[in-house]
């Protein structure tokens, strides 16, 4: 295997990009000598020997350090545009939940043939990714789909008929779009990476009736400090993927979360996704994404036994507000 994660029987907390293999080695460094969204690092630099933080101190800092919000009408510049008022007025959090369980679904290769589909479908709400498909996987990926979190890419592509799929018509859809590191609303508005505000207008005139929310890019990129914070070397300067947006999301709204095959289980694959036959290690590791990363940082704050992990590639999270910190 390209990357060196089978030394244990699971995903190892300790993953760095020395781990890799040579082509992916050199992905990664050419991600991290790019900073397209002008992050900002002074302060944020690990100093050697400061000591790691535990799981339940990193969930803390999850807590106090990242607010899951997303794009309301009365905030500029939409405030002031003309469609403007086709943004939600309050944020998702404020509209939604708590639930009790929810499960965050990752599109890993890994999912097919784990019978999991089931399992899935008893939680509450049940969060998917951009174009994953359930019908025909019902049986490994399950049936329900409460909020689907799909990237500006998606909604732009031509392959992925966004307007018109029927794909996207169950439940909530959130759309993220990667920002500047700045944050800044108007700079955003005026330099997104894929016409996510095009898109979004197009779709909501076309489906009044489906609740579509924008995520905030704090949120981005609060996810990024705290990835940075806790890890021994220069991540790169890029958004988290998808897959932690959604568990993040998915932890602000809910009492218990169980993220699937993130840590990949037993049937660890290089199948990119469980409804293509692409194969691709960075898929699973990340190249654009600070994947590997983001993988360390939820096998830290993992409540539930490897032995999860291993049979399921189920990783259980605690809801943020069921802890006091
Ligand atoms: O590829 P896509 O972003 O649509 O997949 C959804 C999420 O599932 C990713 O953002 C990533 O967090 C996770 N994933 C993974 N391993 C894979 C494929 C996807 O961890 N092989």
């Amino acid at each position: 295997p390209e990357a060196n994660f089978t030394d244990g029987q699971v995903w190892d907390e300790e993953m760095s990009s020395s781990m890799l293999g040579k082509r992916l080695k050199r992905v990664f460094q050419n991600y991290k000598a790019m900073n397209k969204y002008k992050v900002q690092v002074q302060g944020l630099a690990i100093e050697d020997g400061r000591p790691k933080l535990s799981g339940p101190e990193l969930l803390c800092q999850l807590k106090g350090g990242v607010k899951v919000t997303t794009l309301t009408s009365d905030l500029q510049p939409f405030s002031e545009l003309t469609w403007g008022s086709l943004l939600p007025q309050r944020s998702m959090t404020f509209d939604l939940g708590p639930f009790k369980s929810c499960a965050v679904v990752t599109s890993a290769g890994s999912m097919r043939h784990s019978g999991l589909g089931a399992e899935i479908d008893s939680h509450d709400m049940v969060l998917r990714f951009n174009a994953a498909p359930t019908a025909g996987y019902e049986k490994d990926v399950g049936a329900k789909t409460s909020v689907r979190l799909i990237n500006s890419q998606v909604m732009a592509s031509d392959d992925h008929h966004f307007l018109s799929s029927s794909l996207y018509s169950a439940g909530i859809l959130v759309g993220w779009d990667p920002a500047p590191y700045s944050a800044d609303l108007n700079e955003w508005y005026n330099k997104t990476d894929y016409p996510i505000f095009e898109k979004y207008q197009e779709y909501r005139k076309l489906h009044p009736q489906q609740p579509f929310y924008i995520l905030h890019p704090h949120t981005e990129w609060q996810l990024w400090e705290l990835i940075q914070g806790n890890m021994a070397e220069p991540i790169q300067k890029n958004p988290p993927s998808s897959g932690l947006l959604g568990t993040a999301l998915m932890m602000s709204l809910c009492d218990v979360v169980h993220v699937y095959e993130f840590l990949p289980s037993r049937r660890k694959t290089k199948l990119c996704h469980y409804y293509q036959s692409y194969y691709d290690e960075a898929c699973t590791v990340g190249a654009y994404h600070p994947l590997l990363y983001e993988k360390n940082l939820v096998k830290r704050m993992n409540l539930g036994p490897d032995q999860d992990i291993y049979t399921h590639g189920r990783v259980t999270l605690p809801g943020l507000h069921t802890f006091t910190c």
